[in-house]
């Protein structure tokens, strides 16, 4: 990898797919950045990107308020490739026309192309492509040639071949366009000249010289929790100055069945760092006696956490720096949108900066989450901590309805842990995103041997997902559930009916609270 030499700029407009392109431009061994629209001029020219690719956006060109950058963009002889939206701008800055469609083009549509373009180079002649616009480009602006049609959208692409610019109405980042991938590939290869040498290997190798550098003889604490985020980073962090960071491990006493020393063996032992694991489960279950009220519940855990946090990075005297998991959908998602919030969510990455430090250390920064995870390959991480399911920073507290107890939790551990368990021997881990028990605060009769019961509900949840925005309940197999219900009935006391969960999300949550 050389970022400096070999970086593509993903202008966003706004659209719904900028970090999907982002992802195909990083999938072809290229590194990317995603940049917004309004992005200057002189900061593009200083950074010597090989190419831009302009991303979709939901706006007409022709509204006063619709997206727009400097027109001079065009001429700075850098390959451009307009997507969509982006493509209808590049025609309509540059004097062509474009113009609203009575009805909208939506879905897999099979376009012709010109195979004598650079872009299209080695595509077949028809071939079927993801389409969703209702403007559409009606005039090429003057020296442009139109490179494929529709039966209703008369310029599906154009381009200016001397000028290196390129437009396509269609999605190429999207699976639906089968040979999505080629166009994108000749983009990349043929028109910008890149070389496609991001490789995981040299990011992690680049990165430790870049930390070391950077952090010099200085100190750095982490919140390790034992997820992949901010176990990679402190990984990295740990290659570069070794004994120079300290990790927190905060064990709330909320994390499942023997995943506490777990993170202590594999962080301590395999990989010799300084941690420290703080055993705060007393301390958090006494804050949170008697409180039932999800929200109440997230909030005190994120408060106790950061509290023990600053206490234990008081005692290390004087450090600089403080280093954090945040992962590129992270920085991209941060100030955009005006969600509702639905769920305070505590991530224990999410340390206030005002805890003192000189500077925050991110070193997965522009990283997307797969890529994270073969960084984390890559540093000797055990395959399992890589392929570890998310779980919440306020763990278990918010898979047990109602208040909290000692004894709700280590009922809760133990159903959990045959779950897990039973998907792992059915191969189903990777396949399914997400899966936990949940203790709800249900109790119901049963019948064991000749007497009654009168026992605790466990709900299992197991979800497919691919962003964790919206999810599908998983398909377990009946013969799986079935197992699972048994082992839990028989192993684990206090327990006498299983459910499955079976709501998608929305309208339902992954989690419970
Ligand atoms: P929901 O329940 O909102 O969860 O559908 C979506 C994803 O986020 C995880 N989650 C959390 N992660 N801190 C976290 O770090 C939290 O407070 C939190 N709450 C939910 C959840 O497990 C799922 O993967």
């Amino acid at each position: 990898m050389n970022i400096k030499n070999e970086t593509i700029m993903v202008m966003d407009f706004g659209g719904q797919y900028t970090q999907l392109i982002a992802r195909r431009v990083r999938e072809c061994n290229v590194y990317c950045e995603i940049k917004s629209y309004k992005t200057s001029i002189e900061e593009i020219k200083k950074s010597n990107y090989k190419g831009i690719i302009f991303t979709g956006g939901s706006n007409s060109v022709y509204e006063e308020k619709s997206p727009k950058c400097d027109k001079e963009i065009f001429e700075l002889g850098i390959p451009v490739l307009g997507i969509c939206y982006g493509a209808q701008f590049m025609a309509y800055s540059l004097g062509g026309e474009v113009s609203s469609a009575n009805i909208r083009e939506y879905g897999n549509t099979e376009v012709s192309f010109d195979t004598n373009s650079i872009l299209f180079n080695g595509v077949s002649n028809k071939s079927i492509c993801w389409m969703s616009h209702t403007d559409y480009i009606s005039k090429v602006p003057e020296g442009f040639v139109i490179t494929s049609t529709t039966p209703v959208c008369p310029v599906a692409s154009m381009e200016n071949n001397s000028k290196k610019l390129y437009a396509v109405q269609f999605h190429p980042e999207v699976q639906h366009s089968i040979e999505g991938n080629l166009y994108l590939k000749n983009f990349l290869f043929n028109v910008c000249g890149c070389k496609g040498d991001w490789e995981m290997s040299s990011f992690v190798t680049e990165t430790i010289t870049d930390l070391r550098n950077k952090i010099g003889n200085k100190k750095v604490i982490c919140a390790l929790s034992g997820g992949v985020d901010s176990s990679v980073a402190a990984l990295l962090v740990h290659k570069a100055v070794g004994k120079q960071l300290t990790c927190i491990f905060v064990d709330h006493g909320l994390l499942r069945k023997d995943e506490g020393d777990q993170v202590e063996n594999i962080f301590r032992k395999q990989f010799d760092m300084s941690l420290i694991r703080v055993n705060a489960k007393n301390r958090f279950l006494e804050k949170l006696a008697g409180i039932s009220e999800p929200e109440k519940k997230r909030k005190i855990i994120g408060e106790e956490f950061i509290r023990v946090f600053e206490e234990e990075a008081k005692k290390l005297g004087k450090v600089e720096y403080l280093c954090q998991g945040t992962i590129y959908p992270d920085v991209v998602e941060s100030g955009v949108g005006e969600a509702a919030v639905i769920k305070s969510h505590h991530n224990v990455g999410g340390l206030p900066e005002d805890i003192g430090f000189e500077g925050i250390i991110e070193p997965l920064r522009n990283l997307f989450k797969d890529e994270v995870r073969k960084a984390g390959l890559e540093l000797g991480i055990p395959a399992n901590l890589v392929w570890r399911q998310p779980f919440p920073g306020p763990g278990l507290a918010i898979r047990i309805m109602g208040d909290i107890t000692d004894e709700k939790l280590e009922i809760l551990k133990d159903a959990d842990a045959i779950f897990r368990e039973e998907i792992t021997l059915a191969g189903l881990d990777r396949e399914i995103n997400q899966y936990f028990a949940v203790l709800t605060n249900i109790k119901s009769v049963g019948v064991m041997g000749d007497g009654r019961t009168y026992d605790n509900t466990i709900a299992l949840r197991g979800v497919t997902t691919s962003d964790f925005m919206t999810a599908d309940w998983a398909r377990i197999p009946y013969d799986i559930l079935a197992k699972v219900s048994s082992r839990i009935i028989n192993e684990v006391k206090n327990v006498n009916r299983v459910v499955y969960d079976i709501t998608s999300k929305p309208p339902a949550t992954i989690e419970w609270e």
